[in-house]
Parts: structure tokens; C-alpha cells; sequence
């Protein structure tokens, strides 16, 4: 079974008086285990797609299967339980939590998902030192600076295992070293944890870590080649 097949998706944004088609009818599956990128030009569809995908929104038209789940027929605790149990998130806004230290903010989700105390903690440490934090895990998001912000929020996101994990250009505000520790630890997690990965970038050195890349134009697949 495929980890996710969509078909003919489509994303209307109505905002404005001229309205956006932001998804054109897109087919796509995603097999466990995968590694794979997202990429096409600024204004694509990238992040409309990966929002779908991890069901923050709603397509205006087609269908979206993870895991065997209609995600249509969720309702709205349902589709937070699947996305706990699931996804991992690293998306533009870091959506971290101020008042708690970079260790407690990667903890969170582990909390939710009911880890055991001991092993939260040495999980969030171990996650934090991978992304080279190991001097700031006391430290607030307000005390670190973006890049690094951004690495507390990847820390987060793989911490609890999730089945997949989405991440939204990813490597945006990385200097190259730090590009370079991100993709070790995420095709790390992809061979030695089965975790699949599908992310958004601009990035070629990210590009060529790929094993399939995807290209977005206008909303659509414009090419899908699997190396
Ligand atoms: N919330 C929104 N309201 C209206 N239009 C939007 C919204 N989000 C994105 N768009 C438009 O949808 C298209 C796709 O955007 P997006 O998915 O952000 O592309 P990408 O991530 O590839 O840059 C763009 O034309 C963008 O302006
Ligand atoms: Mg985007």
C-alpha cells in the first residue's frame, strides 16, 4: 500500500477577486521510505501541496489517501490525533513555544504522544546535539538566533518518530555547514528509522541528496524523475 496517492488535486484560493489555482489536478503517490523533493519555481504550489499533504488544508477538489485513510472523512480531532501520531512538521514558521527552553520545545510533541519522562529527555538531547545545539538546549527560542531557531524546530520534528516528515524548504536560512548536518541527519533517520521523507527546496545541493525529485509548474507535475 502506498504511503500517500492523491489524485486530481486540486487548491482554489479565494482571497482575492481574481482567484488562484494554486493546485491544477495533481497525481501524485509517495511510497514508505522515500526521500524525495519537491522543487519548481517561487509561486508553484509547493507549500500548498505540503500543507495538503499533512492535512492543515483542505483541497478544493480530488482525493487524498495516507495511509489507507480518506483524509476527507476525518473530522477536526481526528485530524489532529492522525497528524500527532503521524507527521512531522518543519515548516517556515517555526511555530515554536516561547516560554519553553529549545530541550522542552522538542519535547512537546513526545509529550503529547505520551513518551516516558526518561525517554523524552534523552531523545530531545540526542536529537538537539545532531542539529548541533547540544551548547543551547537551556537556551529560549527568543536566545537563539533563526538558523538556529530552525534547528530546534527540525530537532522537534523527527524527535518522535513520525512516519513522514514534511518540511518546507527546510534549508532556507542554513549556512552550508549546518545544510550539510540536516541532510546527514535526515537521510540518517530515512535509512536507519524508515522515516519517509518529502521536502520543498531551492537548494541544489539539497536537490542532489534527492532519490526522486518532482517538479511543480503552475500547480501541476511537470516532470517526476526517480534516480
Ligand atoms: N493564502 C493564500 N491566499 C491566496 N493565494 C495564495 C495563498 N497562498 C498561496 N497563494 C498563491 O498560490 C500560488 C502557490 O503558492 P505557494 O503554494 O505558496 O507556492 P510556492 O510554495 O511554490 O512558492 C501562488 O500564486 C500564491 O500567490
Ligand atoms: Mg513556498
Amino acid at each position: 500500500m502506498s504511503l500517500i496517492i492523491s489524485q486530481n488535486l486540486y487548491r482554489v484560493y479565494n482571497a482575492t477577486a481574481v482567484p488562484v489555482n494554486a493546485l491544477n489536478g495533481v497525481n501524485l503517490k509517495i511510497e514508505e521510505g522515500e526521500f524525495t523533493a519537491i522543487v519548481g519555481p517561487s509561486g508553484s504550489g509547493k507549500t500548498t501541496l505540503l500543507n495538503i499533504l499533512g492535512g492543515l488544508d483542505s483541497p478544493s477538489g480530488g482525493t487524498l489517501e495516507i495511509a489507507g485513510n480518506d483524509i476527507s472523512k476525518l473530522n477536526g480531532n481526528q485530524l489532529i490525533d492522525f497528524r500527532l501520531k503521524n507527521i512531522g512538521f518543519v515548516f517556515q514558521a517555526y511555530n515554536l513555544i516561547p516560554v519553553l527552553s529549545a530541550r522542552e520545545n522538542v519535547e512537546f510533541i513526545m509529550l503529547l504522544q505520551g513518551w516516558e519522562k526518561k525517554e523524552r529527555e534523552d531523545r530531545a538531547v540526542q536529537l538537539l546535539e545532531e542539529v548541533g545545539l547540544k551548547e543551547r538546549i537551556h537556551n529560549k527560542p527568543s536566545e537563539l538566533s533563526g538558523g538556529q531557531q530552525q534547528r530546534v524546530a527540525v530537532a522537534r520534528a523527527l524527535a518522535s518518530r513520525p512516519r513522514f516528515v514534511l518540511a518546507d524548504e527546510p534549508t532556507a536560512n542554513l549556512d552550508s555547514n549546518s545544510t550539510n548536518n540536516l541532510l546527514d541527519i535526515m537521510s540518517m533517520l530515512n535509512k536507519e528509522e524508515k522515516m519517509t521523507f518529502i521536502f520543498s527546496t531551492h537548494d541544489q545541493r539539497v536537490i542532489d541528496r534527492a532519490r526522486r525529485v518532482i517538479t511543480l509548474e503552475d500547480g501541476q507535475i511537470k516532470s517526476d524523475i526517480i534516480k
